[in-house]
């Protein structure tokens, strides 16, 4: 965003704000603080659906700090508009929600609003959340109360005035909180609108997915058409989608499930937890999502039918191998890239052919240099994709170079400018990306009780 940007939307946020006060909502009743419930007053079966859910939800995406205490909070969730830290939400009496009744739990979920009526950053996005059921809310309590609590008090967030007001908030959700439970579409199977309930609901597919307007909402008219997450992009997922072969439902399904998909490749940065934890869903589920993204991605047209199959025939096609002399970026590919990208193996140490890639084709290059920089780490106790960083071996000059090369060799898209700065700043993030969360390609915060109740 620019600067103008921002101090217009701040000043827009003020007038909101302001409009807010004059309906006199701005303010919430506290919900009364109970005794904390003993774990074993919850249904085990109950807690079990509560595991999916979070799962579902990535709750510890945002509320698990790497190398932190499970839904401890603190982690830094960065906004156009300043930091704002996630919350401690484990049964902790002082520091967590040990003291919140079920009540002051579904509220948070579905009107942003904590216990004690504090309105609550859209960063947690409830605006999501709002969709789910009462059954849904009642079993992530049961998970969440029954978790080991964690004495962690709130980090302060960093925005400045008027945004740390958290009357500012009000304003916002008048114009943007769509509430309501999910309303099936009869025209549809079940599977679809299972699928239609848990992306536009719990798994917030949208959150990262569909660009944001000035105040930070998403913009309805523009559904899954790409969005920025901590430096990365996430692609369009509509019928604006870049990737090279359409996707389909069976595609989408071997992605979200397994993060990999042979004409896809693999999921990367902050789609990695997303994975992660999806495969710890129960396989419906997850299918579930795959055929509703289907159809939102839409059948493809003759075209881009075409253009698939052609790219899908080039993969199987060497690059011409390098001459003696070769220099540039062909040559940093064929010495650095080509052996594991043009192997014609598998992961966890082959790599797709570069032109199947969506992270060639997208208008963005951010993703490709961040896989360069960083690559892609194992997960623990998995047969997962490995690649390594290129960070501490390759000069930001050899990056620009080889990029540049990759767009002209594995795509027919126009060339991508400002290069060096981007890659310059890639390398300032990953950074600060890999301190900070948990992601990516990391383990998930539950791995170790994966499918286990
Ligand atoms: C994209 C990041 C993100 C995700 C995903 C996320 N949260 Fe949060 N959550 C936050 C942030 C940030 C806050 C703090 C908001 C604030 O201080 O205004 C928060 C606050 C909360 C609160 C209020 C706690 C309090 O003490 O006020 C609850 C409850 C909560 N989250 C539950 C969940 C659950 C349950 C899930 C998964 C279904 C979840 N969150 C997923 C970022 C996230
Ligand atoms: C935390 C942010 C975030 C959330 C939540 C998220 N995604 Fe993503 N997604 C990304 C990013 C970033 C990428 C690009 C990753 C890469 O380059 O590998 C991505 C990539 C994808 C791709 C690959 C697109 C392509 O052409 O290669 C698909 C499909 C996808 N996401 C679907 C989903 C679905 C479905 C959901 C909800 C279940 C979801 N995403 C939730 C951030 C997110
Ligand atoms: C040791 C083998 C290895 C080397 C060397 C290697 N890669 Fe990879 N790379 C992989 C694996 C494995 C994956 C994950 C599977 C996949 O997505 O292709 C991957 C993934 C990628 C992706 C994401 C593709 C997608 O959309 O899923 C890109 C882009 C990439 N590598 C670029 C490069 C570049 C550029 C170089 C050279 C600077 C390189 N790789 C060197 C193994 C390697």
């Amino acid at each position: 965003m620019t600067r103008s940007g921002l101090i217009w939307s701040i000043l827009a946020a003020l007038g909101v704000g302001g409009a807010a006060f004059a309906f006199a909502i701005a303010w919430r009743p506290a919900i009364a603080e109970i005794d904390p419930p003993k774990p074993q007053s919850f249904d085990a079966d109950l807690v079990k659906r509560g595991r999916v859910l979070a799962s579902i939800g990535n709750c510890n995406d945002c509320h698990t700090v790497r190398g932190g205490k499970n839904y401890a909070g603190g982690l830094p969730v960065p906004t156009p508009f300043g930091t704002v830290f996630s919350s401690n939400i484990t049964p902790d009496p002082e520091t967590g929600i040990g003291r919140w009744p079920e009540a002051a739990f579904r509220r948070a979920m579905r009107s942003g609003v904590a216990r004690n009526g504090a309105h609550l950053y859209p960063t947690f996005p409830y605006d999501h959340f709002t969709n789910v059921s009462d059954e849904d809310d009642r079993a992530l309590y049961a998970f969440l109360m029954t978790r080991e609590p964690v004495h962690a008090p709130a980090r302060p967030n960093q925005l400045s005035f008027p945004l740390d007001q958290r009357m500012v908030i009000a304003g916002w959700k008048l114009l943007f909180l769509r509430r309501g439970t999910y309303q099936p579409d009869s025209s549809k199977s079940a599977e679809w609108n299972r699928g239609a309930y848990l992306v536009e609901g719990l798994a917030h597919c949208g959150a990262c997915h569909t660009p944001r307007n000035a105040l930070g909402a998403e913009r309805i008219s523009a559904a899954f058409a790409g969005g920025d997450v901590d430096n990365w992009q996430a692609y369009p997922i509509n019928a604006a989608s870049p990737a090279p072969v359409p996707w389909t439902a069976e595609a989408l399904y071997a992605y979200l499930r397994d993060g990999f998909h042979p004409d896809h490749g693999t999921a990367r940065g902050p789609m990695a937890q997303v994975v992660s934890n999806l495969a710890s869903v129960p396989a419906g589920d997850v299918r579930a999502i795959a055929i509703y993204m289907a159809d939102v991605l839409g059948p493809p047209t003759p075209d881009r039918k075409r253009e698939g199959e052609l790219a899908l025939a080039q993969a199987t096609k060497p690059t011409p191998s390098a001459p003696q002399a070769e220099a540039g970026g062909a040559a940093i590919y064929h010495a650095a890239c080509a052996t594991c990208h043009e192997s014609g193996r598998q992961p966890p140490y082959g790599g797709i052919n570069l032109g199947l890639s969506t992270v060639v084709t997208s208008p963005d290059p951010r993703n490709l240099a961040n896989i360069v920089l960083s690559g892609i780490r194992s997960v623990e106790g998995e047969r997962s994709p490995i690649m390594p960083g290129f960070a501490p071996s390759m000069s930001d000059e050899q990056i620009v170079t080889l990029l540049t090369y990759l767009r002209t060799r594995f795509s027919s898209q126009p060339a991508w400018t400002d290069l060096a700065k981007l890659v310059r700043e890639a390398r300032r993030t990953q950074t600060v990306f890999l301190q900070t969360s948990a992601g990516p390609n990391s383990a998930p915060v539950d791995a170790k009780q994966r499918g286990v109740p």
